[in-house]
């Protein structure tokens, strides 16, 4: 072993975090927490992770479980094709592997929602055998390291970065090792200000010496962000509430929500409301009230949510006709917790949980 290795090893033994896939690295662990990290930060994943681990102890319970039920469980964390996928190769798992995790890489590459980085991932911390890794902290790191000066995204940059963590990987270390340089990465080498002073390896930091922290990694050209309107109503009708589910593919596939959708141009909420509930359900609601509008955020798009209550006509008793949902169901307000919804529509439903006094009576 280097020097740098050594010193990389023995700062993350004194400073590596407590967590919980790190007390006894069984492979279903190291891979829900892999999947559960892209994408999502620290604290939030371990919670998640906590409780996906007290309903599905093993990869058998996820592949006989209801998608409704895993979604549920994922809801919140966002980006629900990782849930769908752990479902999907659950059951190739099962089928094939006995319920267990292959220590092969080729073969965890071609199970679904399984990439480069996570087939390695898994390889070396779960089963220390000796893959690099790259994930965003560790190629900040390398573009200090080795001061590069083109984005770190770019296929050249990828490859040399790629390279250089394979090169640095102490033999028979790399669960260890891998996990330490992202952890070094997530606590030290961080984006803003970089802790270079309590750095183990900053003595070997080009971008350090030459004073260039703050510069390196090159910035992307930022991706534009989008930003859009919506509306969506809740239609009471004697007490319960219609929601429908997705159809199975297309963005937030499964998931249940309040029909709605984008306001076209020159189109009110209300207008757009009004629409979008002829358009998907065939249903004219009237009586709109406003509840609140709420913000949220996903990928690119910045979506201002205008959210109603409206009713049918007369009191009319007409089912919807769905043409872009798979299901529906008139529900109890009560009820609400038990369905996955997507972020902004959950966003509307904490706000009528703390005013469950806005429902209409029965
Ligand atoms: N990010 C993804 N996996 C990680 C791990 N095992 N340790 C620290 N950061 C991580």
């Amino acid at each position: 072993m280097t020097d740098l290795q050594n010193r990389i090893l023995a700062w993350f033994q004194k400073n590596g975090r407590d967590l919980p896939w790190r007390k006894t690295y069984d492979p279903y662990q190291v891979w829900i927490s892999e999947i559960m990290l892209q994408q999502t930060q620290m604290d939030r994943a371990v919670d998640y992770f906590n409780s996906w681990m007290r309903r599905f102890s093993d990869i058998e319970s996820i592949a006989v479980a209801s998608e409704e039920e895993v979604l549920k469980l994922w809801e919140g964390l966002g980006y629900y094709a990782r849930a769908r996928n752990i479902m999907k190769s659950a059951r190739v798992l099962q089928d094939k592997f006995n319920g267990l995790l292959p220590a092969d890489y080729d073969l965890l590459l071609s199970l679904p929602g399984i990439g480069k980085y996570t087939a390695a991932a898994i390889m070396s911390i779960a089963f220390n055998s000796d893959y690099p890794l790259v994930d965003a902290n560790i190629e900040r790191i390398f573009a200090r390291l080795f001061n590069l000066k083109k984005p770190v995204k770019e296929k050249e940059t990828q490859a040399f970065i790629w390279q250089k963590a394979g090169e640095l990987l102490p033999h028979g270390k790399a669960r260890l090792f891998n996990q330490a340089m992202m952890e070094l990465g997530a606590l030290v080498c961080i984006a803003k200000n970089p802790r270079c002073k309590i750095c183990p390896i900053s003595k070997n930091c080009r971008a350090f010496s030459l004073g260039l922290t703050g510069e390196r990694p090159i910035l992307q050209e930022p991706v534009k962000t989008i930003f859009i309107e919506m509306a969506t109503g809740i239609l009471q009708r004697q007490g319960r509430i219609l929601i429908q589910k997705r159809k199975a593919n297309g963005v937030w596939a499964n998931l249940w929500e309040f029909p709605g959708g984008r306001l076209e141009p020159g189109e009110t909420p209300e207008m757009a409301l009004v629409r979008e509930y002829l358009e998907e359900t065939q249903l004219a609601v009237s009586d709109l009230i406003k509840i609140t509008t709420v913000q949220h955020s996903y990928t690119i798009y910045r979506v201002t949510l205008h959210c109603y209550f409206c009713s049918l006509p007369n009191n009319g008793r007409q089912e919807p006709v769905l043409h872009t949902a798979q299901e529906y169901r008139w529900i109890k307000p009560a009820e609400l917790s038990k369905y996955a919804f997507p972020a902004g529509h959950r966003k509307l439903i904490r706000h009528l949980q703390n005013n469950m006094n806005l429902f209409q009576e029965t």
